[in-house]
């Protein structure tokens, strides 16, 4: 994440087309907006089109918007997004899913700079950053002719990947100190701590709805807090059966080593919990040198003197 907030701050300032890549919930729009909201544009409008979502026979309208009566049920003029986001940036999300006869429109004012409403007689120019996303993998899309190579070109300029959740656990414990501290202000409650066992769960946790699912459910934890804390307990019965964090990593998604990782990390857990958080004996059972398992634990983001503090053990 830091490589690409560094990445993210030096590409907001300039005029260049992003193209924000990610699973759901990886934070697309977040970017998106943070990316206007950097950058010299910051006083103009930042307008979004969801292109999934629009049906196809209104986008068009949607984008270049209409003049009054130019077709059935037009009933006033529209002005449509990129007049709305002049001197300003449009957020085309889900840009992978535009149809292609809407690919072909677009193409033309990304050339041309210059849009033209429907039922219009003369063109409007515009000034307007695109910055665009998508959960899909473009290449792909072009390969089976479903995007555009053409249009590929022009908005395929700084692409911006976020990685999933599942690929930075390290990252987690900053983000639900973040929603826990969002949740509370919110509804205006008392902070309710994470104990290092809970968040520990957390992180093995697969996240296939990344930063959204992880937000949701850290409000969930803090509904089901018992002693004003959310433990391990808590976090095993906030996962509905099924989704929870034991069936999760029994099947987890992605690369091989990932769900190594993840396995490595539930055992480790298992062991140090067994153990009451007594790094020897957990080594001993493991069969590891314990400068092993300390290395380990770093490596798979368990924190171990949190853990040890917890539990009232000595520190070794
Ligand atoms: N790094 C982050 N820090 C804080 N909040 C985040 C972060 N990343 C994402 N979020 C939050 O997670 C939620 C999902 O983010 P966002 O809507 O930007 O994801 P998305 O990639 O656009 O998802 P989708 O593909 O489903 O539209 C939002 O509430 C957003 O504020
Ligand atoms: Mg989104």
């Amino acid at each position: 994440m830091q490589r690409v907030m560094s990445q993210l701050e030096r590409v907001a300032a300039s005029e260049t087309r992003v193209c924000i890549l990610g699973e759901t919930g990886t934070g697309k729009e977040l970017v998106a907006r943070t990316i206007h909201e950097r950058s010299a544009r910051a006083g103009g409008a930042f307008v979004t089109l969801n292109c999934a979502a629009v049906p196809a026979e209104l986008i068009e309208s949607e984008l270049f918007g209409h003049e009054k009566g130019s077709f059935t049920g037009a009933a006033g003029r529209h002005i449509g997004k990129f007049e709305q986001a002049d001197h300003g940036t449009i957020f085309l999300d889900e840009i992978g899913d535009m149809p292609l006869a809407m690919q072909a429109k677009l193409l033309r004012v990304l050339e041309e700079g210059e849009v033209e409403r429907i039922g219009g007689d003369k063109p409007v120019s515009v000034d307007v950053r695109v910055v665009v996303a998508t959960h899909r993998d473009l290449e792909a899309r072009v390969r089976e002719d479903k995007f555009r190579q053409d249009l590929f070109h022009r908005i395929y300029v700084f692409p911006l990947a976020l990685p999933p959740l599942r690929e930075r656990h390290e990252d987690i414990p900053l983000l639900v100190e973040h929603f826990a501290a969002q949740v509370s202000a919110q509804n205006g409650w008392k902070p309710v701590p994470f104990t290092a066992e809970a968040m520990a769960a957390l992180q093995s946790h697969q996240w296939p709805g990344n930063v959204r699912e992880l937000r949701n459910i850290v409000e969930r934890l803090m509904l089901l807090a018992t002693n004003g804390q959310v433990d391990v307990a808590t976090v095993e019965i906030a996962f509905p059966k099924g989704g929870g964090v034991a069936a999760s990593s029994a099947f987890p998604a992605g690369a091989l080593a990932e769900r190594v990782d993840a396995f490595e990390r539930e055992v480790i857990l298992a062991e140090l919990k067994r153990s009451h958080s007594n790094v020897s004996l957990a080594a001993k059972s493991l069969g590891l040198e314990r400068s092993h398992l300390y290395k380990k634990a770093e490596q798979l983001g368990i924190n171990l003197r949190a853990m040890r503090r917890e539990q009232g053990s000595p520190q070794e």
